[in-house]
């Protein structure tokens, strides 16, 4: 999520498209994956290797994995948040049989499928000192002391297949400082991808590729892709 004002001025309005299904129930639960699936989809679609099971970690209404469903880029898809609002939710944007919920602080909650997920997608909450008090309560972009990031890097492992990617969504991962409009919006003791590092390495993960794929206010957004070290 990046600007504060930015989740009362989404569009609600294009629930025809498959990248618009969010329509009029995401207010106050779209952390952006209403305009940042479909790079998603396009980042799945060019990469090569088929996928079978998704997992959408920190999913809030699901939207970046159940475009993956749509677009038939994956056979299941199995949703976490810890938020139940956004759970519920993001019942009504798709009844498919073929996806599983779940109200869970990272994977404390989430039933392991047989085989584990080959594909983890994520736009988790990306900022650990938002310099706004009046986003306090804000579950959607706050990670302070990256508790969650951390949380769901020591679960991971046991989740996952073999040959699974992880592809996640990271705002400035090289920056201490992030600003937006011009205001500073985050402070990070260090640059993310060093503490993220860290979480990587002990949990047999390694980063593949990382590229900006997104632009808003000033600040770039990263797709960080990962694998397991040790396949
Ligand atoms: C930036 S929002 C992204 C939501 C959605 N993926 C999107 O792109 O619109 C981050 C989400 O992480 C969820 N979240 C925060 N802490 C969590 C935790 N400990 N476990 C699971 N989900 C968490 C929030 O409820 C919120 O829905």
């Amino acid at each position: 999520m990046l600007n504060k004002d930015r989740r009362m001025t989404l569009p609600r309005s294009d629930l025809q498209s498959p990248f618009g299904r969010a329509g009029g129930i995401s207010n106050g639960l779209d952390g952006g994956g209403s305009f940042l699936k479909q790079s998603f989809v396009a980042a799945i679609s060019a990469y090569p290797q088929e996928f079978r099971h998704g997992f959408e970690w920190c999913a809030g209404l699901g939207e970046i994995g159940l475009s993956l469903l749509d677009f038939g880029l994956i056979q299941r898809l199995t949703l976490a948040d810890i938020n139940p609002y956004a759970v519920k939710a993001s019942c009504q944007l798709s009844t498919d049989p073929r996806v599983a919920r779940f109200v869970s602080d990272n994977l404390a909650d989430v039933e392991r499928p047989a085989g584990g997920f080959d594909l983890v997608v994520a736009n988790p909450p990306n900022y650990f000192a938002v310099q706004f008090p009046e986003m306090n309560g804000d579950l959607r972009p706050n990670d302070p002391g990256w508790r969650v990031h951390a949380g769901f890097y020591d679960q991971v492992s046991s989740f996952l297949s073999e040959d699974a990617v992880l592809m996640i969504s990271e705002v400035e991962p090289w920056k201490t400082a992030v600003e937006i409009d011009g205001a500073v919006y985050d402070r990070r003791p260090e640059a993310p991808i060093t503490s993220f590092s860290r979480m990587w390495d002990d949990a047999g993960l390694v980063l593949e590729t990382a590229r900006p794929y997104y632009r808003e206010a000033g600040a770039d957004v990263w797709l960080l892709v990962l694998k397991n070290a040790c396949p």
